[in-house]
């Protein structure tokens, strides 16, 4: 018997590359289909998802994992400093390589292709996300020489620059778990909007709302429009080039029915924006960093003092943890209903 997640065949490919990037797939079985879901064999705890045990098919010898490629070719010591988990966007992986292990970056980099044949590029991370528009420098390891993807999430498409624009498929779920609360009708701000994931992943599963999508990166708001086109949804989301701070004042106040601000370093700058947009009852999901230890009191504190501040009341209705972001560092979300 194998440790395995159940998964939604809709949901599977998406999943499938969260486990790969994740080091939690167990490469040694076979996923297996069953009515209308998926069991993926997996190495440990994935998200929220129950663990159950099933009969599986072990592979053939000769398809290896990543680890398993590498434990070869490197020393113990080497073999124990690889950073396993990698993030893969579309066809593009972007890994992270200690600087003691520099000397075999191409080497590394070609095992991950021929381990993960949906991998076409391999790009090694320089640093960590910097600068206004959130993108970090990537530096070319391994097959085919190019930076632009496709990426499905959510049965949404996503086409973008890997170095030229801010994004994630870590915040996948967080996606989902929105769209899922959004009502008809509602009038939504997509703050911070990037290359518009958040706003179309809502769209495709609530069509029955208008999105401003408000992005200051050139690139980013490129291929916004171009996801947008892709999607079909230029009914219901309106992308904007600028900066928040100037457009909310000049075109949103009191227009917002929910205000999603996916900025988690330094949103809180712009709380005064948000809660000059909202609309009575409207939800705002704030994003931020926060250390591991007390992951929500200084949000709360910068919550309560805005509200105070805009002379509005802020009711905090939902609180969690997305993901891990830095060692003692997460990324949390706050979701509070403003009176
Ligand atoms: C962390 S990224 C999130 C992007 C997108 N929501 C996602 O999840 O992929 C933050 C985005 O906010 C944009 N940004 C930063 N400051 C901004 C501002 N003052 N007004 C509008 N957009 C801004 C950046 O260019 C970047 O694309």
């Amino acid at each position: 018997m194998t440790k395995c997640i159940e998964v939604n065949r809709n949901e599977a490919e998406h999943i499938r590359r969260e486990l790969i990037s994740l080091n939690l797939l167990d490469n040694n079985y076979a996923p297996k289909a069953e009515d209308d879901g998926i069991y993926f064999p997996v190495k440990g705890q994935f998200r929220n998802f129950k663990l159950v045990e099933k009969k599986l098919k072990e592979r053939a010898p000769g398809v290896f994992s990543l680890e398993d490629s590498l434990r070869s070719k490197l020393t113990p010591e080497e073999f124990g400093l690889i950073v396993k988990s990698f993030d893969v966007i579309g066809d593009i992986a972007i890994v992270e390589i200690p600087k003691k292990l520099e000397k075999k970056e191409k080497l590394i980099a070609a095992s991950l292709l021929s381990v993960h044949r949906n991998v076409k590029s391999v790009f090694k991370k320089l640093g960590p996300m910097e600068g206004v528009y959130r993108t970090r420098k990537l530096k070319f390891l391994a097959g085919e020489r190019k930076t632009v993807t496709e990426y499905k999430e959510n049965n949404c498409r996503f086409r973008l620059d890997v170095t030229k624009v801010y994004f994630t498929p870590r915040l996948s779920f967080e996606r989902k778990r929105i769209a899922e609360q959004v009502k008809p009708g509602e009038r939504i701000l997509a703050l911070f909007a990037g290359v518009g994931p958040f706003p179309i992943v809502i769209v495709k599963m609530q069509p029955q709302v208008k999105i401003h999508a408000v992005e200051l990166n050139p690139d980013a708001f490129k291929y916004m429009e171009e996801n947008i086109r892709l999607n079909r949804m230029q009914e219901a989301i309106i992308p904007i080039l600028g900066d928040v701070k100037d457009i909310i004042p000049k075109r949103f106040v009191n227009s917002a029915d929910r205000i999603l601000m996916p900025l988690p370093k330094g949103a809180e700058k712009f709380l005064g924006e948000a809660f000059l947009a909202a609309r009575k009852n409207c939800i705002i999901h704030f994003y931020q960093f926060a250390s591991e230890q007390n992951p929500f009191e200084d949000t709360e504190r910068f919550i309560t003092k805005e509200a105070m501040i805009s002379g509005r009341k802020a009711e905090v209705i939902a609180k969690r943890v997305v993901r891990p972001f830095a060692p003692g560092v997460v990324q949390v979300v706050l979701d509070f209903r403003v009176k």
